[in-house]
């Protein structure tokens, strides 16, 4: 059987890529957003939430495109801004002159209207929504929406709910308040067709948006490689097995501004 060509498989270790990235997927959800959206050499893309910037340098190195990264936050374990990680991951990989960070968020970014051919964002827009609200989201994908070129492509994927009730067992885990407010973390997951109707209504046509089809293999992998999983292996790391895909997926939407 012929085993089709894949570019995060370039990247197999797999401690490395959990280490760098922040959430399921690591390169192959960057592959399988950047295919789907359809990055293109010498466009301009920006990057949301990027933790260390891993997958802005595989976007910048594989796809061809001119990254800016943002991001607002110092990284959890040893308070180096995000951008700064970024930008030593950029020599490393050998795009620093495709990639710049930038330490600032959504949904004030000040970049001037029609800026950007792509946006992208992966794991970040959830964590706004089930913290400050949907207000809030709205607002960042208004953002987006301004930023973008007439034209221009959104590629958002999140952690998401497949459209069925979340099952009994699950139910006290998902629902208890833990910073997120009195719905808990289920405040943060959406289900993809709720996700398509807001970014619809800020304006977007919505070009396809579905749950990807590797959404449990990514979480699975998650649990066992994260070093936050890996470090407390009956915190999130058992809820993810104990789900085992039953309720959690992980959700995309590729959108585009109307010419
Ligand atoms: C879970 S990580 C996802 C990183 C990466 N996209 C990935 O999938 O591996 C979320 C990132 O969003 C960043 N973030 C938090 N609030 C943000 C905001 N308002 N605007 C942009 N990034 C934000 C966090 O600092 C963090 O680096």
């Amino acid at each position: 059987m012929s085993v089709p060509y894949s570019k995060s498989d370039k990247y197999f270790d797999l401690n490395i890529i959990y280490g760098e990235c922040s959430g399921p997927g690591g390169l192959q959800l960057a592959e399988f957003m950047a295919d789907k959206m359809n990055l293109s050499r010498g466009t301009r893309l920006l990057d949301i939430g990027i933790e260390r910037g891993f997958q802005s340098c595989f976007l910048a190195k594989e796809y061809g495109v001119q990254v800016i990264g943002i991001d607002p936050d110092d990284d959890r374990s040893d308070g180096i801004p995000h951008v700064e990680h970024l930008q030593r991951n950029a020599r490393n990989w050998g795009v620093e002159n495709q990639v710049i960070g930038l330490k600032l968020g959504v949904p004030e970014t000040h970049f001037s209207s029609n800026t950007f051919d792509f946006v992208y964002s992966t794991t970040t827009l959830e964590m706004i929504r089930g913290i400050f609200g949907m207000d809030l989201y709205r607002q960042c994908l208004a953002e987006i929406y301004r930023i973008l070129r007439p034209g221009g492509i959104f590629g958002l994927g999140e952690p998401m709910h497949l459209d069925v009730p979340i099952p009994p067992d699950l139910t006290p885990i998902y629902t208890k308040g833990g910073g997120v407010g009195p719905e808990g973390w289920s405040a943060c997951f959406a289900t993809v067709d709720e996700t398509a109707a807001v970014c619809h209504e800020v304006g977007f046509d919505v070009i396809e948006a579905g749950n990807a089809p590797d959404a449990w293999h990514w979480w699975y992998e998650f649990s066992r490689y994260d070093p936050y999983c890996k470090a407390d292996p009956n915190g999130e790391a058992k809820i993810i097995q104990q789900d085992g895909g039953r309720w959690l997926t992980y959700g995309y939407v590729i959108a585009q501004k109307p010419r």
